[in-house]
């Protein structure tokens, strides 16, 4: 199973002004991905805040994937990628390439969405947009590659086949 951090990045959700509902949709996904839930929080569009996060949940031995959700937009306060990119120690960019290529054909909105996915440690660290129908539409669309990814980020495959 992957060990999986969630991670939903919200003002309004972080002081409960808004409940969240992106974060359960990822959690109830997690099943198709082979992954399960290690942690969940609710923090505020706060860039040291998501910084600390991620690097806190990177560092862990058991979590192997973050997904977080939300700040990923044009708005003044959202800063999602740019805390992903400051921790980031390689780029994995052809996730999230995936994801809007994809689900563009449902919406071409997916095109606002500036979600990164990065590798920190030996942890995958991927973006999702804010909205519980676009992390639904975007986790669909990487659900086939995330965990051959995650074995080959583990050693867990030394060759191809
Ligand atoms: N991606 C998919 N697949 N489906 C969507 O409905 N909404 C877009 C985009 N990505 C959407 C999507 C919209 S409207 C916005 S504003 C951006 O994600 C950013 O969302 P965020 O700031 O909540 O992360």
């Amino acid at each position: 199973m992957i060990k999986t951090a969630v991670l939903t990045i919200s003002d309004k959700g972080s002081k409960g002004k808004r409940k969240d509902k992106s974060g359960p949709v990822i959690i109830e996904m997690l099943s198709e991905l082979r992954a399960e839930k290690k942690y969940y929080n609710i923090i505020p569009d706060e860039i040291v805040e998501i910084k600390n996060e991620l690097i806190k949940l990177s560092d862990r031995d058991d979590i192997d994937l973050i997904l977080t959700t939300g700040g990923t937009g044009f708005a003044p306060r959202d800063v999602t990628p740019e805390a992903t990119s400051a921790v980031m120690e390689k780029d994995a960019p052809g996730i999230a390439e995936l994801m809007r290529l994809e689900t563009i054909k449902i919406t071409e909105k997916a095109a606002l969405s500036r979600a990164k996915s990065v590798i920190r440690n030996d942890t995958l660290i991927v973006n999702l947009p804010g909205s519980p129908k676009a992390v639904k539409e975007c986790l669909e669309a990487i659900t086939n590659v995330i965990p051959h990814g995650i074995d080959i980020l583990k050693g867990n495959v030394t060759e191809h086949n």
